[in-house]
């Protein structure tokens, strides 16, 4: 296989109209993308791939949120103050970078965004980085935390702060309170959601694996953390290639080749739905295409988990030596839900009915408003309402002199003896929880990409070089492309109406007129069209047509009216090409 597929696959996605970078008009920005229309439809049909595992098949709700959310959403979520990269700006050219990458890319250190900045700077200094623009030493440069989310008002004026949301997550869980009813208050349930987010990323970079515009498509899975178990025992054979965060620290470190059901058992996955999602995910990225051969999935080192997550493994791929981050499987525990509560006037947890009523304990507060009104003016009710909270959730708080509590982003301390804290004992028939969360989040884009680099091939055929995409019917942009011989004598017309009768029974189908026919194929070779169709005089006279495979070039001939079904089945992998090359040499 050729070096430097990434390069190819740049050059074939922008020729044949996969992706390429917006606005080049106007120079063209970093990190924006468009998808062509082989790309767009190869997307959609990835994004339908994933609707139908994620969604359809684990009876999974789908929702769909705006993109633009109000500024304390994210100082709920905790973006606002911790989703940033570190950024190191050239002195010379005035270029910005990310820090953590050019150590990466200059050290043995393979994950530099779990080290404090203070020790980037020194390893900047210590291995005498330069800017990779102008070669101008780094040395002594500030590295600063930069903040990825894109700021914008809602309204004129700028009274109201938005952002454009850096994850979809956050449009699920700020709708809990009613998406819950839907589930019939009943855990567990699941929400997912296909869409676009926005992350200012200091250098784009790798086309459409690191963009500024992405498209996510992430599942919020609620639990009880007490009681719901995943089946596991649907994926424990599923056979996985693991790389646990000891094994990254380890000098020689190396991989777990194992089973799920092996993994949870030796306590290598810990979290037992994090690992029913590692099983969903494998033979997910098998059907689309990623080579399995150069797939992983790797744990998150504890200094590189998001600010959320309890534990994370990334399912990650390879393309020309380098490993990147195609999904991420978090548990997000009761971390967004919880907050959510806390800075909001809503209700982000559930009733759970005992089975029996219950004799509990309860913490209350009946704080003493003679003293938190002249104390906290027009804000008293609201820090009574966040000790009632507070009671209910953490009741060591009220171990100490003073209450802390917050509301609307403001800190109250409240004297023990005002807050009329008590715990009483009471008969109780269920109980408020805040449910737990594990979250499957993919990078769409990514998964286009590494589709296209893992199906890129190259041969020869006819003594002349061919490259080609060894794309799945499933997610190829265009399953059948229709040709007529030569455009005259009838046969264009029968062409056209062949092809109108597959598209009527849900085929993809181009249709190709121009050029000779080998070029034809050529074509339809470089944007993964897995079988072409051609019209030829034999088609006029025995009502027969060509088809031919991509992969292997072979070719047979197939009655007209056993078309439409023969390409069905070879799609949908109910019948190989060899088959009916078969059964057609047995007629
Ligand atoms: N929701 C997880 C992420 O965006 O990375």
């Amino acid at each position: 296989m050729t070096e430097d597929v990434s390069e190819r696959v740049v050059e074939l996605a922008k020729r044949r109209g996969f992706f390429f970078q917006s606005n080049g008009a106007y120079g063209g920005v970093s990190g924006f993308y468009t998808y062509g229309p082989q790309g767009a439809t190869l997307k959609d049909n990835v994004e339908d791939a994933w609707r139908d595992r994620f969604a359809v098949a684990e009876g999974h709700m789908e929702v769909d949120a705006p993109t633009v959310m109000p500024e304390p959403v994210f100082e709920a979520s905790g973006h606002l103050d911790g989703f940033d990269d570190m950024l190191v700006e050239c002195p010379e050219c005035g270029e910005n970078h990310r820090a953590d990458h050019l150590v990466e890319d200059d050290t043995e250190i393979e994950e530099a965004e779990s080290v404090p900045t203070e020790e980037v700077e020194d390893l900047i200094a210590e291995h005498d980085l330069v800017c990779p623009d102008c070669g101008t030493e780094l040395a002594g440069q500030p590295v600063e935390e930069f903040n990825l989310m894109f700021e914008t008002n809602i309204g004129p004026g700028s009274s109201q702060p938005g952002y454009l949301r850096p994850e979809t997550a956050q449009g699920i869980f700020v709708e809990f309170p009613r998406l819950k009813e839907y589930a019939r208050n009943q855990l567990p349930f699941g929400v997912t959601q296909i869409g676009k987010a926005y992350r200012n990323e200091i250098s784009p970079r790798n086309s459409i694996i690191r963009v500024r515009e992405l498209t996510q498509a992430e599942l919020e899975h609620f639990v009880d953390p007490e009681e719901d178990e995943p089946p596991l025992h649907r994926v424990e054979d599923v056979r996985v290639t693991l790389y646990p965060a000891d094994e990254q620290e380890k000098e020689e470190g190396g991989y777990v080749e194992t089973t799920v059901g092996e993994a949870v058992e030796e306590g290598i996955l810990t979290n037992d739905w994090v690992a029913y999602y590692l099983g969903v995910a494998e033979p997910w990225y098998d059907r689309v295409g990623v080579d399995m051969d150069r797939f992983r999935f790797r744990q998150h080192l504890s200094g590189e988990r998001a600010h959320y997550a309890a534990d994370c493994w990334d399912a990650e791929a390879e393309i020309d030596g380098d490993w990147f981050e195609l999904a991420g499987f978090a548990y997000r525990s009761d971390y967004d839900l919880s907050k959510h509560a806390e800075h909001s006037d809503e209700e982000f947890t559930l009733f759970k009915q005992y089975d029996e009523p219950k004799r509990v304990e309860r913490a209350t507060v009946d704080p003493d408003m003679s003293y938190l009104g002249p104390e906290f003016g027009g804000d008293a009710g609201d820090v009574a309402d966040a000790l009632e909270r507070k009671a209910e959730r953490d009741r060591a708080a009220f171990d100490g002199e003073d209450v802390t509590v917050e509301t609307d982003g403001e800190e109250y301390a409240v004297p023990l003896e005002k807050t009329g804290f008590g715990v009483e004992e009471v008969t109780e028939s269920g109980e408020h929880i805040t449910p737990h969360v594990v979250e499957p989040s993919f990078g769409v884009d990514r998964t286009v990409y590494t589709v296209v680099a893992h199906a890129y091939r190259e041969d020869e055929v006819d003594g002349e070089e061919r490259s080609y995409l060894d794309l799945d019917p499933e997610v190829a942009p265009t399953t059948v492309g229709v040709f007529p011989l030569m455009d005259k004598d009838g046969m264009d017309e029968r062409a056209r109406d062949i092809a109108a009768e597959l598209r009527e029974d849900g085929h993809d189908v181009t249709y190709d007129d121009s050029g000779a026919i080998g070029r034809r194929y050529r074509r339809q070779d470089e944007v993964g069209t897995p079988f072409c169709v051609t019209v030829d005089y034999e088609t006029l006279e025995a009502g027969t047509v060509t088809v031919r495979e991509r992969d292997t070039t072979e070719q047979t001939r197939v009655p007209v009216e056993d078309l439409s079904e023969t390409l069905t089945a070879l799609r949908d992998g109910d019948r190989t090409f060899d088959e009916v090359l078969v059964a057609a040499d047995a007629e």
